[in-house]
């Protein structure tokens, strides 16, 4: 699917904002769907943390999707998005009392507990509020997810999870809590993972770990695999949906279920990432010395992907109705796209080709649905962007 930006209109509106794809958005939820359909015991949780903006929480309740939340403040946009407590789950190194009460009052679906300290700050909250918590213990799986290391979480040299090793001294700890109610296993090894070898790692130590717990007399009513599946950054338009079916089946194929097992997925990136644009205007093209630069009044601040973990977005120049030639026959100039942060590490891109820039043209920047916007910052006293779903 290819998204069309409407130049006329984009023209009129202020920028740096974001652009929603919202029929890109429906066609990646229909096929989540239809990946997951004729499985019961499966079940879908957005990651809020990727993209909180209300109009697309909405379209994704609307789909019957779940919430992974990360904080108190997810957990509210959730349920003011109309997804049901009963399918939000709740994860993070770090909650607060406050937080948890909050979950507990709004009797969440389960809390992804990361340590056995705060396993008993959990149960003691729950004793005073005279309720019973369900909790799934993070386990880290040590499994590498081969991605950049920002953003791999499932390592023993992680600050996530509990050691393999203690799970049992962890669900042994939760039976004998009188306001804990053990529901299941939690793991996340990292995001953007675009082969499938890391998953199947996952699912083997899941398996083992499993037969190791059931040795023991130990069950567990569920699974939560995290998420993870990445997109193409380099092609957008080719790629607008993400391999969806390739990536359940891994689950479907080395997972071991037991019969009546619930299986828990907590997809971020590949739900929102292809169908946000940062949609930025040229504010000045500017020769220097060895380097021709397109200053953007979009920067790091807006995306901080590339100045974060080095990430590369694709860059487009959108076609204008004025336009003279059209773009594909256009000669090419090559550019470093530049935001306007007070930091060198506020560029874009190095080295793009792209057709020959003027100041006022408008740039998209794709791929930008996820952690995106829900990263923007106000450095620099810079508003947060307006966006535009379309
Ligand atoms: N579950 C847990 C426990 C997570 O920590 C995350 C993401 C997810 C699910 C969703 O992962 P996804 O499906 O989106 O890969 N800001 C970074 C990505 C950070 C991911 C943090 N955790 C980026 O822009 O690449």
């Amino acid at each position: 699917m290819h998204t069309h930006f409407p130049a006329d209109r984009l023209l009129q509106h202020p920028t740096p904002c974001y652009y929603y794809d919202t029929a890109l958005l429906d066609a990646t939820l229909a096929e989540i769907d239809r990946c997951t359909r004729g499985e019961p015991h499966w079940h879908v949780h957005y990651a809020i943390k990727a993209n909180a903006n209300p109009a697309i929480l909405r379209r994704i309740a609307r789909a019957g999707l779940g919430a992974d939340c990360v904080s108190g403040g997810e957990i509210e946009a959730a349920i003011a998005a109309g997804i049901p407590a009963t399918r939000i789950v709740y994860a993070g190194v770090g909650k607060s009392d406050r937080e948890i009460d909050l979950a507990l009052r709004h009797s969440i679906a389960c809390f992804n507990v990361e340590s056995l300290e705060e396993l008993q700050v959990i149960n003691e909250r729950a004793a005073s509020l005279g309720t019973i918590a369900p909790v799934a213990f993070r386990i880290n799986p040590n499994v590498d997810a081969c991605t950049h290391a920002k953003i791999t979480t499932g390592l023993s040299e992680n600050k996530f999870g509990i050691d393999l090793g203690d799970t049992e001294r962890a669900i042994r700890t939760a039976h004998s809590l009188a306001h804990i109610r053990y529901e299941g296993l939690h793991f996340h090894i990292g995001s953007q993972i675009l082969t499938d070898a890391p998953f199947r790692r996952l699912c083997h130590r899941i398996n083992e770990l499993q037969e190791r717990l059931e040795r023991q007399g130990i069950r567990t009513p569920g699974i939560n695999v995290g998420g993870g599946l990445g997109i193409s950054y380099e092609h957008p338009d080719d790629e607008s949906i993400p391999r969806f079916e390739p990536y359940f089946d891994t689950f479907r194929r080395h997972l071991a279920l037991r019969p009546g097992q619930q299986l828990h997925f907590e997809l971020g990136r590949s739900v929102v990432g292809q169908c946000g644009t940062l949609i930025a205007r040229v504010l000045y093209v500017k020769q220097g010395t060895t380097r021709r630069f397109l200053i953007l009044d979009a920067g790091m601040t807006e995306l901080v992907r590339p100045a974060m973990y080095g990430a590369r977005h694709a860059v487009q120049r959108i076609a204008l109705p004025t336009d003279a030639t059209p773009a594909a026959d256009a000669p090419r100039c090559t550019y470093d796209v530049v935001g306007p942060v007070c930091e060198s590490s506020d560029v874009f891109v190095k080295d793009q080709p792209l057709p020959p820039c003027r100041r006022g043209d408008l740039i998209a920047i794709r791929s930008a649905g996820a952690y995106g916007e829900s990263m923007a910052s106000t450095y620099n006293l810079r508003p947060l962007p307006p966006t535009i779903v379309q």
